[in-house]
């Protein structure tokens, strides 16, 4: 097994460089020495990856395991644990042949020639760094696992959102606890997004590999480079050196949220002025140089990453003496979270600055269409804010049930992004918050409807019906600018559009952050 690494490979490296080569016969060379991959942690990217993985290296095994039974239970039943598009045809193609969901962590790891790492790295909640600085305990605790079990050479791969350095962290543990094994380690971070997670996989921009650049460090990242060389152009496997990858990752998310971050605050400026957040977005984009992607302006970014790793950024920003720096990034997030304060105030003071005992219909918790996932999605701050003033909620997303909904609403700040069974329960269920299963519920009666997540079937619901059956005047706060406003209008609603010229009613009545 540990031949990886061998004379074999050294021949391969120097010849592998067309997918053409990939292709031929001559494949078999490496594949019947690169048997078997093994990924510690079954989550959003660990299971995706690992499936996508499987079905287009059909001879390499791959495990997928984890601490959580519940977890690997989910991945071996007929409901799988996430929701993404294509996910459940990938993963019955695969599972039961070269495809595998464990517990038995430590068995399949020490059978592993490569071992990718997708444990979660939550934001720090106590001591130095509390808040801004990444919590390293499920990675630290994964890497002593690996050293312990390990009875062959392997190769070590970071999939998590890891600090710059981490990697030689990691380097220490290993090769502290080696046993006269060599461990060689990679970083190779995901840049997945969630709902277009198989294609995003399929398809990728670029697939990202660092190692060290010694000989044992090249032959690494060649064998990585070879797995994903089965489906991926070669020219779009970008080989960089350790710290290069790891900090790529994060500055790609600070300067996705950056974006957002940007129109958003260009959608304050619109509503003052009456110019059309989409139309300046549109121009903006068409600049070759900007391009048109992730300009939507929106009630606010959410997911589990972009808050999490540009906090990690800013604190790596100040551990480095760079403080101008740190606040610059720092920003993204305020006017993130001042984004969705203005929602919420925009909310009351139209509805006469109160909404307290008001019945408010939400539609869309998750952080974006096409995922049932709620991690730091906008619509918990939007609802808290709204609980805040005495609203009563129904919430309707067609992905996300009652329980997770409770359990977002009553959690601390960053204690979501702990593996499931170890984060705390929720205490009571938050009062004046009822979860339905459609929109026509939610709605009935309601004084006011907020819509925070783009699910499509929103743009077509019979809004006469929904008119007809709320109280009046009834209002929409369209948070994703998905509805067809004026229409809204001409059946009698108050709209209000994100960055879109306000309704005389909205002008009226400015929301102060
Ligand atoms: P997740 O919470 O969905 O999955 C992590 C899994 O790791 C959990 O199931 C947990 O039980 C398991 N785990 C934790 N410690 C373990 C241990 N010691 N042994 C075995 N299993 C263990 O998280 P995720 O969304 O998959 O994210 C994982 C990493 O990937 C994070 O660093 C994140 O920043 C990064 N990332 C996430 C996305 C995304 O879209 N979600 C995209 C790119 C990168
Ligand atoms: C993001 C990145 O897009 C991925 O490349 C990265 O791998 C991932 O984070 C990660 O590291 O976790 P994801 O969070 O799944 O992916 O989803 P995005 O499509 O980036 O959306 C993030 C948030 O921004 C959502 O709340 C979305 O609604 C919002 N958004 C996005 C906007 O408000 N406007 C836009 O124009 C685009």
């Amino acid at each position: 097994m540990q031949n990886h690494l061998n004379d074999g490979f050294v021949f391969r490296y120097k010849l592998v460089g067309s997918v053409e080569y990939i292709k031929s016969g001559k494949d078999q060379l490496f594949l019947s020495k690169m048997v078997k991959i093994c990924c510690i942690g079954a989550g959003y990217v660990g299971g995706p990856t690992m499936a996508v993985i499987a079905l287009k290296c059909p001879n390499i095994q791959v495990a997928v395991v984890d601490i959580s039974t519940a977890r690997i239970n989910a991945w071996n039943s007929d409901t799988l644990p996430i929701y993404e598009p294509g996910l459940d045809e990938v993963v019955k193609k695969c599972r039961g042949k070269n495809l595998s969901f464990s517990t038995d962590v430590e068995k399949h790891v020490a059978e592993s020639d490569m071992v990718f790492v997708s444990v979660n790295t939550p934001t720090k909640t106590q001591g130095l760094g509390a808040g801004k600085a990444a919590d390293l305990t499920y990675w630290e605790s994964a890497a002593r696992m690996i050293a312990d079990v390990a009875k062959s050479n392997k190769i070590v791969v970071e999939k998590s959102t890891v600090p710059v350095k981490t990697a030689e962290a990691i380097e220490k543990i290993l090769t502290h606890n080696s046993k006269g094994i060599n461990f060689s380690i990679l970083s190779n971070p995901e840049f997945l997004a969630e709902g277009t997670a198989i294609s995003d996989l399929l398809n990728p921009d670029r697939v990202l590999i660092g190692g060290r650049e010694t000989p044992e460090g090249k032959k690494a990242i060649e064998a990585l480079r070879d797995v994903y060389a089965h489906w991926v152009p070669v020219d779009r496997i970008l080989c960089t050196n350790l710290w290069s990858a790891e900090l790529s990752k994060l500055a790609a998310n600070a300067f996705l949220a950056q974006r957002i971050s940007s129109v958003n605050a260009m959608s304050a400026l619109c509503e003052a002025t009456g110019a059309d957040v989409s139309q300046v977005a549109h121009a903006v984009g068409k600049d070759t140089r900007i391009g048109p992607k992730f300009l939507n302006a929106s009630v606010g970014f959410g997911g589990s990453c972009f808050q999490k790793d540009i906090l990690n950024l800013v604190y790596i920003c100040e551990c480095n003496g760079l403080p101008e720096v740190a606040t610059y990034w720092k920003q993204v997030i305020k006017v993130n979270d001042y984004q969705k304060t203005r929602f919420v105030n925009r909310i009351v003071s139209s509805m006469f600055n109160t909404v307290s005992g008001k019945k408010i219909a939400v539609l869309g918790f998750a952080f974006k269409k096409d995922t049932g996932d709620t991690r730091e999605t906008p619509a918990i701050d939007v609802c808290k804010g709204l609980i805040g003033d005495k609203a009563k909620l129904s919430i309707y997303d067609p992905q996300v049930n009652q329980d997770q909904i409770q359990r977002d609403l009553s959690m601390k700040k960053f204690d979501w992004d702990h593996p499931v069974h170890l984060q705390p329960m929720s205490p009571t269920s938050v009062k004046d918050v009822s979860v339905v299963w459609d929109a026509y519920t939610a709605t009935k009666d309601a004084h006011g409807i907020c819509i925070l997540t783009e699910w499509d079937e929103f743009k077509n619901l019979d809004y006469q019906k929904i008119f007809n059956d709320m109280q009046k005047p009834a209002f929409v706060f369209d948070g994703r600018n998905v509805v067809d406003a004026e229409k809204l209008r001409k059946i009698g609603f108050i709209v209000y559009s994100i960055g879109k010229p306000l309704d005389d009613w909205l002008k009226d009545m400015p929301a102060v952050a």
